[in-house]
């Protein structure tokens, strides 16, 4: 009903949860506290009944140390499974390559008793890095695609991929072995399964994300991550130029492939895509509490971050619909949903679904689910929930569904060209989107204060321009289309020949 036309899950697998889901101990199963395969084929059928496409996550890079791949590899040197995995007798090599969980790993090796032998990880120890230099590995995970695309899935996100392959005196990342790995996977999907689509998770600098797409031939899309930080700097710097600088710093990407732009996620709001400066300031403006921070980055969800101020939120919100790239929602922030810090890890940000005010939040009728249900006074369920969303039509709900339509409804928004345009007021953000049919002009007020700002576009000077969420005319008939915004305000403009 929210206008959502594809859903990502995240891992749905046996797995140990040692790290969510994304330490997978069976690749061709379903996590039996979420269900049965039979259980998923009838949600797949669900959705595509509703239109809805579903992509999951594809972890390439490393399995749970539960998997009977990793058990069987660390039995013996001469097990046929040993060389699925990257091993070494010392720890000393690799040592150019940094460290991701910085708050539990001391190193990217780990020794295994059992094995004799030191195992290379990226991420927790209980996540062994796959070997994909061994054809054999690149052969079973084509196996496991098949597996879930012939089920009807649409796609994957593949998860954690600048990490594949490991070569000496490197960081270990990015390498052109991994990109030609990844290009044959493409290949193969294309050929076997026309229309799916791999989605690339590599958290990067735009010029070392734009080698993922290739020459459009190796992901479709791949998330944007160094905009999102900068999207909340400059909400609470009231100064939108990091944004605009980003963005002038980001490649062109093939036609036929796309960005994926979010504000938030299943993970600590990221910094790794930041300076060392502008991530302490990011920490000391969103996360004062030492609980709030989590390795280079921030675990808290996005209402609590923008102090639950629906201006904030709605802005931050339409903007990420007027940048280029297809918008990801994060469940519950479209009903304003808080965190708990108090939980382990990541999980703060990954509580039951609100849906209304009765046991669990109307998630589970299980007598305790895997973390509680938010219960404080401004985010608990018995206030923020979708029950109460739907009762209220001036809910955060229904204004998100709102614009969602009015981004299906408006092509330049989601196929339109890009541009920056000038204005003479450092607070505001001035996005013109244009496709064959139609122009927008966005504008965004990233102050806490009324601002006019002008924005040189004489071209249009003489268009009738309509404000699309109020659908008031725009009166200003002069070439600089001064415009008065109130704090936080935004405006789509839609210039009509
Ligand atoms: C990225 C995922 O988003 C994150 O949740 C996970 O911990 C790592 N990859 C490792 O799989």
């Amino acid at each position: 009903e929210l206008g959502v036309d594809c859903l990502w899950l995240s891992p749905m697998y046996p797995s140990p949860l040692r790290d969510d889901g994304y330490d997978i101990s069976d690749y061709y199963n379903i996590h039996p506290d979420y269900g049965t395969l039979d259980d998923f084929k009838k949600l797949i059928a669900e959705a595509k009944k509703r239109d809805i496409r579903i992509i999951t996550d594809l972890v390439m890079n490393h399995t749970s140390d539960l998997h009977p791949w990793f058990q069987e590899a660390r039995k013996s040197k001469d097990s046929p499974k040993r060389d699925w995995y990257v091993w070494s007798d010392t720890d000393d090599l690799y040592t150019e390559t940094r460290i991701i969980f910085l708050d539990t790993e001391p190193s990217n090796w780990t020794y295994d008793e059992v094995a004799g032998q030191y195992f290379w990880h990226r991420f927790y120890r209980t996540q062994p890095d796959l070997n994909w230099d061994n054809p054999e590995v690149i052969e079973e995970f084509k196996n496991i695609a098949r597996f879930w695309l012939d089920l009807g899935l649409d796609g994957f996100r593949a998860d954690a991929v600048p990490y594949l392959i490991e070569r000496d005196h490197t960081s270990n990342e990015n390498l052109p072995e991994t990109h030609e790995i990844l290009k044959d996977f493409r290949a193969f999907m294309d050929e076997e399964f026309p229309g799916t689509i791999l989605l690339g998770e590599a958290n990067m600098w735009p010029w070392d994300l734009r080698p993922y797409f290739a020459d459009g031939d190796e992901f479709q899309m791949c998330f944007h991550f160094p905009v999102m930080p900068r999207l909340f700097m400059a909400v609470k710097k009231g100064e939108v130029s990091d944004v605009i600088d980003i963005m002038e710093r980001t490649p062109d990407i093939p036609a036929n492939c796309q960005w994926c732009t979010f504000l938030r996620n299943h993970d600590e709001l990221t910094l790794e895509m930041v300076t060392e400066e502008e991530r302490q300031w990011m920490w000391e403006q969103y996360a004062p509490e030492d609980r709030m921070r989590l390795n280079l980055g921030i675990r808290r969800r996005m209402a609590p971050l923008l102090d639950n101020d629906r201006r904030k939120l709605e802005l931050l919100n339409v903007v990420l619909f007027s940048l280029p790239g297809s918008p990801i929602l994060y469940y519950g922030d479209e009903i304003g949903m808080g965190d708990n810090i108090w939980l382990f890890d990541r999980n703060g940000v990954r509580t039951p679904m609100q849906w209304k005010n009765a046991p669990n939040a109307g998630f589970s009728e299980a007598e305790e689910t895997y973390a509680p249900a938010i219960d404080d006074d401004a985010f608990g369920y018995a206030r923020v929930n979708v029950e109460n969303a739907l009762a209220d039509e001036h809910s955060l709900w229904y204004w998100t569904k709102h614009l969602i339509a009015m981004r299906k409804e408006h092509p330049a928004l989601s196929r339109g060209s890009y541009e920056f345009v000038q204005t003479d007021n450092p607070a505001v953000l001035a996005i013109l989107r244009k496709c064959e049919n139609e122009t927008i002009l966005a504008l965004a007020n990233f102050s806490n204060k009324a601002q006019v700002a002008r924005v040189a576009l004489p071209e249009y000077a003489a268009h009738e321009k309509v404000e699309l969420f109020s659908q008031i005319p725009h009166g200003c008939k002069d070439e600089t289309h001064r415009t008065l915004l109130e704090p936080y305000e935004y405006q789509w403009l839609l210039m009509r020949d």
